[in-house]
């Protein structure tokens, strides 16, 4: 946890931007796996964390701005909870720890939030994600469950989208800390992976570096041969000679801080001449777009170069074909690279993708393309010194979308069709990095994975 400070600081914001109403923030609670008493790991929602700080469920909290008050709502363990779970500070310790010194038992939230609604206070509250707190809502406010998500407060989405959006040093910090075990759980899976093993195993080894870094997973763990396939959570493979394995995976801290790393390497101990040429092509889109990153340019801008360098690369390689850069402006490049070029990340690996894209991602200077591949562009807007950014290219072949668009003549002109029968098992080939932007630049967050050809190859030697 931060200071009470910090907290404190963070919500005088919220205040201020906000200017009048009530705030209400609703934690997450436990969640039950096949009955409610065998729970899934908990996890707190990241915006009650930003402002809240407390890493428990059954919690919820206002800030009344009117009344210049802040309330945490919440009940002391039982004895029973003692008993089968063991203690915890008082809910008054708690709120203290983040300098909030009003607490009431959680039942008293209805309450409060009836006398708000009958005054005709405005009442500001974020999208809801999970079910339990969408029925707590509907009951406090009485909107239909339908009706929760356009009910959410515009304003405070976009006050919390701007705090949460620039990162402090307290917070870089502690992101450095996510990527330094997340750069552990890829050197320990480059090393490992040999011919014969499977990708469960290596799924099971670098989950267990992101526990024993005293965090957990921020996400699962995308490790697989078919990393065409771009959110691949199956580990059923045994790794086979001649294939590559995509590793896309990060640790969060005890604080929830994310990292969100992906790294490709050969099962063989090098690249053959036809996964080092496309894997190049990749590194160069990556590390091109890296150093193209400061403050003022768009995302889209630094998406759509990167979307251009492939398509250079491929056809260079006789995959596309015509000019590139009509090629892209239609999409052509999508059939290889069906993806955006990264996301926020923060306190969530998709920052704040709970309250939206639109909010995160986009505003009204740049609009989101119709397009296949670029519409998933998650950040598309200005950078702003702060921002905390993956950049994440990739070339994919994936049969059945080759199949789809040949079947359909799709850019015919720009895709050499019968040169990709060579590579239909080819597989995927990301790479990624998360990168802060400063006042001048930016800054790649962690210590070196290994990227380069040499240098995976000598790792893996
Ligand atoms: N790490 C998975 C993603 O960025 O979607
Ligand atoms: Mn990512």
């Amino acid at each position: 946890m931060f200071s009470a400070n910090t907290y404190q600081s963070r919500r005088d914001q919220l205040k201020k931007d906000l200017g009048s109403g009530l705030v209400l923030f609703l934690g997450n609670n436990d969640l039950g796996m096949n009955y409610p008493g065998n729970t899934y790991h908990f996890r707190q929602d990241s915006s009650f964390l930003y402002f809240f700080g407390i890493d428990k469920p059954g919690l919820a909290a206002i800030i009344d701005i009117d009344a210049n008050r802040e309330i945490l709502f919440g009940d002391d363990l039982s004895m029973e909870d003692i008993v089968w779970m063991g203690t915890m500070p008082s809910i008054k310790q708690l709120g203290a720890q983040v300098g909030v010194q009003e607490t009431l038992q959680f039942r008293r939230l209805a309450g409060v939030v009836k006398n708000a609604r009958k005054s005709g206070q405005s009442i500001h509250f974020l999208p809801p994600y999970r079910d339990a707190n969408k029925l707590l809502l509907k009951d406090l406010l009485n909107i239909p469950l339908p009706k929760l998500k356009e009910a959410a407060s515009v304003p405070l989405i976009r006050a919390v989208v701007d705090q949460r959006s620039v990162k402090s040093a307290e917070e870089i910090a502690e992101m450095e800390r996510a990527l330094r075990t997340t750069g552990h759980m890829h050197t320990a899976a480059m090393r490992e992976a040999q011919i014969g093993t499977s990708e469960a195993a290596l799924a099971g080894l670098v989950t267990g570096v992101a526990v024993a870094g005293g965090g957990n997973l921020s996400y699962p763990v995308i490790l697989t041969t078919d990393g065409q396939i771009l959110h691949n959570h199956h580990h059923h493979h045994t790794l086979e000679k001649g294939r590559l394995l995509l590793g896309d995976f990060g640790a969060e801290t005890a604080m929830h801080y994310a990292g969100d790393i992906t790294r490709t390497f050969p099962v063989d101990r090098k690249f053959t001449t036809k996964q080092r040429e496309i894997y190049e092509i990749v590194l160069d889109a990556e590390v091109h777009a890296i150093a193209t990153l400061k403050p003022g340019i768009t995302y889209q801008s630094v998406h759509l170069e990167a979307a251009l360098r492939m398509a250079e690369g491929l056809k260079k390689l006789g995959l596309m074909q015509g000019d590139m850069q009509e090629a892209v402006q239609l999409g052509a490049h999508a059939l290889f690279f069906p993806h955006g070029l990264g996301h926020m990340i923060g306190l969530d690996v998709h920052d704040m993708e709970d309250l939206g894209e639109q909010y995160v991602g986009y505003d009204e200077t740049v609009q989101r393309s119709t397009l296949f591949g670029t519409a998933y562009l998650r950040l598309a807007r200005q950078l702003q010194p702060g921002f905390v950014l993956t950049v994440e290219p990739g070339l994919y072949f994936i049969p059945q979308l080759i199949d789809q668009w040949k079947r359909k003549k799709m850019f015919e002109q720009f895709i050499n069709y019968p040169a990709l029968k060579k590579y239909r098992d080819f597989g995927g080939i990301r790479i990624e990095d998360n990168v802060l932007i400063t006042k001048d630049g930016h800054r790649v967050l962690g210590d070196p994975i290994p990227k380069t050809v040499a240098d995976v190859e000598a790792l893996r030697s």
